[in-house]
C-alpha cells in the first residue's frame, strides 16, 4: 500500500520534476561532476590568509565552479595543539569557535543540540542559496509574466472575438444545470482558491515588492494574516476538491464527442455550435486541471504544512532514477538523498509553480463563465440555464435531459 502511495505521489510529482530538471535548478549529480572537472585548475594560493578561504576561493564558489574544500574539512582544529592552561593565555581546547563551525559544516564535530525533532541534526544547511535565488528571481518574474500575459491574452480575445452571445431566439424556458450541493462544492472551492492565490502572492511577493511599497510594519501586518488565511482556508480547498472531483467525474472522461469539439475549436472555426454532453472537451481540461494540479498543490502545501514530516523529492528523484528517465534525457542521475531542508526548498518551488500555472488557468475559466459568455454564469449563480443557451453549448445533455424528464423538460420553467 505504501508502495502504491509512493508511486501514485512520484508520477504526478514526475511531470515537475522533469522541468525542475529543464530549467536546470535541480543539481544532478552529472553537473556536479562537469564543477568537478573545472576542479582540477591549478591550486589557489592561501598563505596570504595563513590557509583560510580567499577572495578567490568566494569568487570561484560564485561562478559556480567546485572549490577543493579539504582546506577547511581538514582544518577542524587539533586539540593536542592547545597551550596549557596554566600557561599565559592558555586555552580550553585546541579547537576556536571557526574551527568548530567548520566542524560543524563537516559533520566533524562532536555536538548535541537541545532543540528535538526531524532536522534538528542539521546545524548547516548550505545548499539553500540557489533556492532563495530562484525564489525570489525567476520564480517571481516568470510567474508575475504568466498571470499578466493571461490577463493581456484574455482582453485581446475580449476585443477581437467580443463576447460570446446566444445565437438563436431565446425560449423563455429555464434548465435547472447545477444543484445546490453542487454550486456550494463550486463556490467553496472558488472562494478558497481566490483566497489562497492572493494571500500566496503576498507571502512570495514581500521582500521584493511589498515591503520596498508599504514598509515593514504594514507587511509584518499583511504577511502574519495572509500566512493564517492561506494555512486554514488551505483544508476549504482540499475538501471541495474532493467534492467536485467526486460530483463530476463521471461526466468528464474523455469520449469521441471531444475529438468533434476539439476539432472545431469549441465553435471558434467552421461556425456552428459542436454537440456536446454536460461538459465540453474545453471543460473536461479545465476539470482534470483543476483535479492533477490542485491535487499536485495540496500535496506539497501539506509538506509545507508539516515542516520536515513529508519529505516528498528524495523518493520521487529515487523513482525517476530507477526508470532510467533522467539518465536518458542527459540529466545524468537525479540526488537521492537530501536534507530536511532541500526537501522543503523544493516543496516550496513545486507548490508555488504548480499554483502559478493553476491561476493562469483558471483566469481563462472565470473570464469565460462571467464576461466571456452570455448566459453562462446563471449555471453557477442560480443553477438554472436559459433552453437555448444549453442548447447551443451542451446540445447532448439538453437531449439527455428531455429523455429523462419525458420529452418536455419538466426541470424547465418559464422566465418570469
Ligand atoms: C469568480 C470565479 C469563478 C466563476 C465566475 C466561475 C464560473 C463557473 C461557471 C459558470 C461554471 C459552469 C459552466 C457550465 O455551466 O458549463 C463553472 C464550472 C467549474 N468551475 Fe468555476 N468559476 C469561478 C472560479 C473557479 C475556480 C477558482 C475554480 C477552481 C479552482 C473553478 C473550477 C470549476 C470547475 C472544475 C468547473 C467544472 C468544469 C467547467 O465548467 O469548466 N471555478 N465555473
Amino acid at each position: 500500500m505504501r508502495d502504491i502511495r509512493h508511486l501514485f505521489l512520484g508520477c504526478i510529482m514526475a511531470v515537475f520534476a522533469f522541468s525542475l530538471l529543464a530549467s536546470g535548478i535541480v543539481p544532478t549529480q552529472a553537473n556536479a561532476q562537469d564543477a568537478g572537472s573545472v576542479a582540477a585548475e591549478p591550486e589557489i594560493d592561501r598563505t596570504a590568509t595563513g590557509g583560510a578561504t580567499t577572495l578567490e576561493d568566494i569568487m570561484r564558489r560564485q561562478q559556480g565552479l567546485q572549490v577543493d574544500n579539504t582546506y577547511r574539512s581538514e582544518n577542524v582544529g587539533d586539540p593536542s595543539a592547545a597551550a596549557g592552561l596554566s600557561d599565559q593565555l592558555g586555552t580550553l581546547g585546541g579547537a576556536s569557535d571557526p574551527d568548530l563551525w567548520r566542524g560543524m559544516r563537516f559533520n566533524a564535530a562532536e555536538i548535541t543540540t537541545q532543540s528535538r525533532g526531524p532536522a534538528s541534526n542539521v546545524l548547516i544547511q548550505d545548499r539553500g542559496m540557489w533556492w532563495l535565488q530562484f525564489r525570489e528571481g525567476p520564480l517571481l518574474t516568470y510567474g508575475g509574466y504568466l498571470l499578466l500575459g493571461t490577463l493581456g491574452a484574455l482582453a485581446l480575445f475580449f476585443l477581437l472575438r467580443g463576447r460570446v452571445m446566444i445565437d438563436g431566439e431565446k425560449t423563455g424556458r429555464r434548465i435547472e444545470r447545477f444543484k445546490n450541493f453542487e454550486r456550494f462544492g463550486h463556490w467553496l472551492l472558488a472562494g478558497s482558491f481566490i483566497l489562497l492565490g492572493i494571500t500566496g502572492l503576498i507571502s512570495l511577493m514581500g521582500r521584493k515588492f511589498l515591503i520596498p511599497t508599504f514598509g515593514h510594519e504594514s507587511y509584518a501586518w499583511l504577511a502574519s494574516v495572509s500566512k493564517w488565511v492561506h494555512n486554514n482556508v488551505s483544508w476549504a480547498f482540499m475538501l471541495a476538491l474532493v467534492m467536485v472531483f467526486v460530483m463530476w467525474v463521471v461526466h468528464n472522461i474523455p469520449d469521441k464527442t471531444d475529438i468533434k469539439w476539439i476539432a472545431k475549436g469549441g465553435g471558434l472555426f467552421g461556425g456552428g455550435h459542436p454537440p456536446a454532453k454536460k461538459f465540453n472537451a474545453g471543460q473536461k481540461l479545465i476539470f482534470w486541471s483543476v483535479i492533477v494540479l490542485g491535487g499536485s498543490i495540496s500535496i506539497s502545501g501539506l509538506s509545507l504544512l508539516f515542516p520536515f514530516e513529508l519529505p516528498l523529492f528524495a523518493k520521487t528523484f529515487t523513482l525517476l532514477n530507477g526508470t532510467g528517465l533522467p539518465e536518458m534525457m542527459g540529466f545524468g542521475i537525479l540526488p537521492e538523498t537530501l536534507t530536511p531542508h532541500e526537501e522543503m526548498q523544493y516543496a516550496q518551488l513545486w507548490h508555488a509553480i504548480v499554483s502559478f500555472v493553476l491561476m493562469a488557468i483558471i483566469l481563462a475559466h472565470i473570464y469565460i463563465g462571467s464576461v466571456g459568455m452570455e448566459g453562462a454564469y446563471d449555471a453557477m449563480g442560480t443553477g438554472m440555464v436559459e433552453e437555448q443557451w444549453a442548447k447551443e453549448h451542451h446540445s447532448l445533455w439538453v437531449e439527455e435531459v428531455k429523455k429523462r424528464e419525458n420529452k418536455a423538460p419538466s426541470g424547465a420553467t418559464p422566465a418570469e
